[in-house]
Order: structure tokens, then sequence, then C-alpha cells
């Protein structure tokens, strides 16, 4: 998370001269990139000397005042070298101390190069264009930055500053970063597998729900701050990527031989946790919707003939939520990535769903059991019902978290009932509200409707309980409102978001 944080320490007015960027501290990309700066003493720029984009080498940061979303004046900034220190304050907030509210992100534009066939680093480089919200203050030049410091509790990097920003005023900050890819599960990584051939393989694949966006780039880390963002990814031109939105531009990168940068649509306003992306050598089976949407199955060549089910059901399934929820699919391509891993999760961000678990993507009809098969069709509803239920509309903290996993959670199962209705899966919600009351019943319980959850805890939180309870009591809504208001009550809900 790159966030806006007021100083935590002594002196200066609340909420000002400070930037407080949210990293992950014990990451991989934190250690490294404070390392980096200490070897290289980042310097202050002007916007124009970043903007020919050459600086992958280097670990600069500028900060400038802008006006305009694209254009800012080029303020002088001076450039003399700053000191980098980590330190960490008596009076340092929780971990899950909101950020302040000082600056508020509007876009971002993200680009990373992961060394997949290499020695696994990432390079990366974020410029992220900032207002500040408080009180009013004279003067119109931008601050400079005096120095960094990192508080390894908290997960953030703070850039100190000579002044306050101006409110209303818009602001972008960039840096370079470096970060790995390996020994790691969360965040931006990589899952090594065997391809057909035998042959060892590695892909890079995003998990950032719910707080292990700043693992991947400095960000602000917390539901309710929306941005749009610019993805790039650098790949090697054997391999492909995906991201949420449609590939725009693939650009050859200057001075790598065999790489190209892939630019991907702005993508509409959302929190950095529903970002996604990834860059393999999976390979693609394509089919559209009734409505014409592409959607394209990702999965390893060796097994991608056993993805004919989703390939068949994803467009199903989102023709049946489109009709259910009464709202259009929102965006204009999507695409369900199989990775071939074993973790039991699935994420879907908008325009893109990712499956950590080969076996759940898969249904071979020569071998595979019909609870398999239904297995596989639940976990694909699930995902394509949170493209409007957490995509469309979506939590502002993780404390309303139980109403959408309960929601899609128990809309799963009227979705594959609908499109298959021999199944009569009926029987599985009282299999879920078994286990919901079995472990309802351990002290280790949690109400569904946490006000403090933080950001540890909702893993605990969403393994437990959150999917079989918050169904079970979605259930009952139902059957106490009635279908009618039941999705009258949804489709209000989805189209006032
Ligand atoms: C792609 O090219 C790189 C660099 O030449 C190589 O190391 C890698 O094995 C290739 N990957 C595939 C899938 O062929
Ligand atoms: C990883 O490899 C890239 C490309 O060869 C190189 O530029 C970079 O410095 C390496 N990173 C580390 C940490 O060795
Ligand atoms: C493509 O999607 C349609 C539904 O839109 C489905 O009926 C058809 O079987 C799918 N084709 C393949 C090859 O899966
Ligand atoms: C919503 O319902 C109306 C009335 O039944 C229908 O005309 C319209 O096409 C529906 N829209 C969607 C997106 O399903
Ligand atoms: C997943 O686990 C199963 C059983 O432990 C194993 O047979 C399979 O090879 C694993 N798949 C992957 C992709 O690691």
């Amino acid at each position: 998370m790159l966030a806006g944080k007021r100083d935590g320490g002594g002196g200066g007015a609340p909420g000002s001269c400070c930037l407080l960027l949210l990293l992950l501290v014990t990451g991989p990309l934190y250690t490294s990139a404070f390392r980096r700066l200490r070897d290289e003493l980042p310097t202050l720029l002007p916007l124009n000397t970043l903007e020919g984009q050459d600086n992958q080498e280097h670990f600069m940061t500028t900060l400038t005042s802008t006006q305009q979303h694209t254009t800012g004046p080029k303020t002088p900034v001076p450039t003399t070298p700053i000191e980098v220190s980590q330190e960490m304050s008596a009076e340092e907030p929780g971990p899950d101390t909101p950020l302040p509210r000082s600056v508020r992100p509007l876009h971002y534009l993200v680009r990373l190069q992961p060394f997949l066939n290499g020695n696994f680093s990432v390079h990366g480089f974020v410029e992220v264009e900032l207002v500040a919200v408080g009180e009013v203050e004279d003067g119109h030049s931008a601050p400079t930055i005096t120095h960094f410091t990192g508080h390894s509790g908290v997960h953030t990097f703070t850039a100190h500053l000579t002044k306050p920003l101006n409110p209303g005023r818009r602001y972008r900050y960039s840096m370079n970063f470096y970060s790995n890819l390996k020994n790691t599960d969360k965040g931006f990584y990589s899952v090594k597998y065997k391809d057909e051939d035998g042959g060892e393989r590695s892909l890079a694949i995003t998990k950032f729900p719910p707080s292990y966006a700043r693992r991947a780039f400095p960000c602000f880390d917390e539901p309710h701050l929306k941005a749009t963002f610019d993805i790039q990814l650098a790949r090697e031109n054997n391999m492909t990527s995906v991201s949420l939105m449609p590939l725009v531009d693939t650009s050859p990168l200057e001075g790598q031989e065999g790489w190209v940068v892939d630019s991907f649509l702005t993508t509409p306003h959302i929190p950095t946790h529903s970002l996604a992306f990834a860059v393999s050598s999976l390979a693609p089976a394509r089919n559209t919707s009734l409505s014409g949407l592409p959607i394209t199955v990702w999965a390893r060549q060796g097994v991608l003939q056993h993805t004919t089910f989703l390939q068949e059901f994803t467009p199903r399934f989102l023709t049946f939520f489109e009709q259910y929820f009464n709202v259009s699919y929102p965006l204009t391509k999507l695409d369900v990535v199989i990775v071939p891993g074993n973790e039991t999760q699935a994420i879907s961000s908008p325009g893109l769903i990712v499956i950590y678990q080969e076996a759940a993507g898969m249904y071979d009809a020569s071998s595979s059991t019909s609870s398999h098969k239904q297995h596989v069709a639940e976990v694909l509803a699930h995902e394509v019902s949170h493209q409007w239920l957490g995509n469309l509309v979506t939590p502002k903290t993780w404390s309303h978290i139980w109403l959408y996993e309960g929601l899609a959670s128990y809309l799963d199962n009227v979705a594959v009932s609908s499109v298959e209705s021999s199944w009569s899966l009926n029987n599985d919600q009282v299999k879920d509200l078994q286990k919901a009351l079995h472990k309802d019943s351990l002290s280790s319980s949690f109400p569904l409707y946490m006000p403090a959850l933080n950001s540890e805890d909702i893993v605990d939180f969403l393994l437990n309980l959150v999917f079989q309870k918050g169904s079970s009591v979605v259930r009952m809504l139902r059957h106490c409102l009635s279908e009618k208001t039941f999705r009258t009550g949804l489709t209000n809900f989805i189209q006032r978001q």
C-alpha cells in the first residue's frame, strides 16, 4: 500500500511535512529496496528527467506538484543526495492504524519487470498521483523530500518533506524499487512447475487480498482508497502477460534484447487488493459469451484439454449472473488463469479470475468424479459472482467482507443449480449449515460482523467461518424475504454502487 500518513514522531503539525508510503517492511521488496537505497543514495529529480523511463538501474524518488493529470509544471527541485535511515519510533502506530487522511491516491502507473528466466528479481517503478486534503495552506511550490524512514512493524515507508502539501493540489510521487519473486506465496511471486515436455518453467502471479499488494509495489493498501491503475509488464518475447484490462500496446524494451513491455488499458477505480496480473508461458483457450464478450482460460499446455468444462461454463455463469442481478458485466473481457499449483484458493479480480489449485479448474470426463465436477462448477460460479459482489460493489472495510463471501457462497449454489438442475445442490447448503454450526461451537469462532477486523485476522476469519456461516445466514434471509424481494434488494445494492 502506498499511503499518505501523518508523521508519527514529535515535530510538525499532524498531516504535514511527510508523505508516508506503505510497503511491506518485512518482505523482500522492502529489504532489497533499502539495501539499494543505502548503496546508491536517491536523488530528487524534476519530473521531466524521469520521463525518459530509462532509469531502471537507479533508485530515485521524485515529488512534484502537478495541476494537470498528466503534465504538471516542472518545479525545480534540488538534486542533492538525501540520507535514508530506518528508524523505529517508540510511538510507532500498530499494524492496523488507519492511514492518515491527508493525501488520497488518484492514479498509479506501475511497471514491473520480473526476471523469470534469470535471478527472479523484479525491477519495479511506481508513479502515483495524489491529492492533498486537509487545512488550507499558502504557497505553491512543491515541497522537497528531506529524508526517508521505514517502520518495519507497520509496513510503512515515509518520505519526510520540507513543508506541508497544499490541500486540493495534486502531486506526483515516483520511485524505482527492486523486489524478488522467490520464497513467498503472496504479493507478486513465482510458481515453479513442469511443462508437458518435462522442462521446468516458472510463472509470476499476484495474490493481493487482503493486504499483500504492498509486497509487490509501494501503494496505499486500504480497501477504501480506490484509484485507477496503468499496469505495464515487461516480459521475454516467448512469454505472455495478462491483467485486469485488455492489452493495448506491446513495445520492445529499449536496450534489452528479447524483451517487450505490455501495457494495459487504465483500470476503473479499484482498491489496490483488486489488482491482479500474471506473466507466464501458459496456453490460452478462447471462447466468447452469448453477448460476444471474449473469455480466455489459461492453463499448462499439457492439461489445456481438461479445461473445456471451464471454457463452457464461464460464459454460462456470466450470462446467469447478468440476468440474476439484472446488471451487465461491466468490463470488456474475462480471463481465467489456472495456476499449476496446489493452494486451495481462488481470487476474482475485475476481469481476471485466478484459480491457484490446478485440479480445481480441471475436469476430465473419463476420470473425474461427479462430485469433483460439481466442485469445479461451484468454485467457478463463486468467482464469477464476485465480478459483481466484491468487484462492482466493494466493501469499504474488511469488516463487511462476510456479506460478499456469504452472498457469493449462497449464490454459487443457486447458479450451479440453475445451469445444471440435475445436481440438487440444496443438499449441499444443508451440509454447509452443519459445518457452520460445528465451527461456530468452537471457542475459535468469530462473529460474522467484526467492527475492527484487521488485515492479519482477516485470513483466519475467511478460512474459518465466513463462507459457510455467511451463506447460511444469507439463505435464511432469502427465505424470510422471498426470492423476489431478495433479488430486488441485491439489484438495488449493485446498481447503486
Ligand atoms: C524463453 O526465453 C528464455 C530466454 O531465451 C528462456 O530462458 C526460456 O526457457 C524460454 N521459455 C520458453 C517457454 O521457451
Ligand atoms: C537480476 O538480473 C538482472 C538482469 O540480468 C540484473 O539487471 C539485476 O541486477 C539482477 N539482480 C540481482 C539482485 O542480482
Ligand atoms: C463457448 O461458450 C458457449 C456459451 O456461450 C458454450 O455453449 C460453448 O460450449 C463454449 N464453447 C467451448 C468450446 O467451450
Ligand atoms: C433488466 O431487466 C429489464 C426488465 O426485465 C430488462 O429489460 C433488461 O434487459 C435487464 N437488464 C439486464 C442487464 O439484464
Ligand atoms: C498437487 O498435490 C497432489 C497430491 O499431493 C499431487 O499429486 C500433484 O502433483 C500436485 N500438483 C501440483 C501442480 O503441484
